[in-house]
């Protein structure tokens, strides 16, 4: 089980200012589930992502794994430990190859294993296995390919940013059914999935609703849709005062 306990982040900004980017957030994520992160652009949950992994330090706060503190701990002794993060924006490594890649992902990983992985984001194998993982890639399939090693690791925590983003609607849906398939009720494995898709939400166990770097919501998908709807009605409400207003169906 993966806890975050008090888990606060403060910046400075350009003024020399401290703000808040992650509050006090206190939260449990257990094995066997897959959790969904939800919320306004800028909420916080990027970096409530590159927290758990160590990309970031916390100004307050613990990070329990298995009720081990590893709070002080780098990113590589938390891969090691079994945590994972997919990039909103995944690197380039200009001179590795997909295959590569997908190689230090699973050390080993055999031949079967790496083909069905790339089809699995909706990849074809003899198209993509030799390809630089260069600027000749598009956005979509460096997203997909970021995915890929995800999977191929199949960590104790996975944390997936925003898998959905730039990628086409049926490769959304084969990663949907791809995620249920591998990871939902699997009871070794954590998945937390950082995502805007309504799809993605609905085959998360809980979700978490993350605004202005706080919690504010948690639950099932059928407890906290209703909010969110709520949410953007209201917003759209408000930038469109005096003007035509909306409604959500
Ligand atoms: N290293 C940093 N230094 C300063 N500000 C930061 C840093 N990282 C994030 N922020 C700010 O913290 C806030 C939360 O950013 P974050 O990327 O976590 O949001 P998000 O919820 O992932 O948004 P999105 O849905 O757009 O991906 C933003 O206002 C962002 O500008
Ligand atoms: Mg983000």
């Amino acid at each position: 089980m993966l806890r975050l306990e008090n888990l606060t982040m403060v910046v400075e900004n350009n003024q020399g200012e401290n703000r808040e980017i992650i509050r006090d957030i206190n939260a449990e994520f257990e094995a066997g589930k897959v959790y969904g992160i939800t919320g306004p652009n800028g909420g916080g949950k990027t970096s409530l992502a590159k927290l758990i992994m160590g990309i970031y330090m916390p100004s307050q706060g613990r990070i329990y794994l298995q009720d081990q503190d590893i709070t002080p701990l780098s990113i590589s002794e938390r891969a090691r430990l079994g945590i994972i993060y997919a990039f909103q924006q995944p690197p380039r490594f200009k001179g590795l190859t997909v295959k590569d890649l997908l190689n230090i992902a699973r050390p080993g990983i055999d031949n079967l294993h790496l083909r069905s992985t790339l089809r699995d984001v909706g990849l074809c194998p003899e198209d993509y296995m030799d390809r630089d993982v260069g600027p000749g890639l598009s956005g979509g399939e460096m997203k997909r390919i970021e995915m890929a090693q995800t999977l191929a690791r199949e960590a104790v925590i996975s944390i997936m940013d925003e898998p959905e983003a730039g990628v086409d609607l049926w490769t959304i849906q084969k990663l949907i059914a791809v995620i249920v398939g591998k990871y939902k009720k699997n009871p070794r494995l954590t998945t937390i999935i950082i995502t805007h898709n309504e799809n993605m939400l609905h085959i998360c166990d809980e979700v978490l609703v993350l605004e202005s770097g706080m919690l504010v919501h948690r639950g099932t998908p059928e407890k906290i849709w209703p909010h969110i709807r709520d949410e953007i009605e209201c917003k759209m409400k408000e930038q469109c005062s005096g003007e035509v207003a909306y409604e959500i169906r």
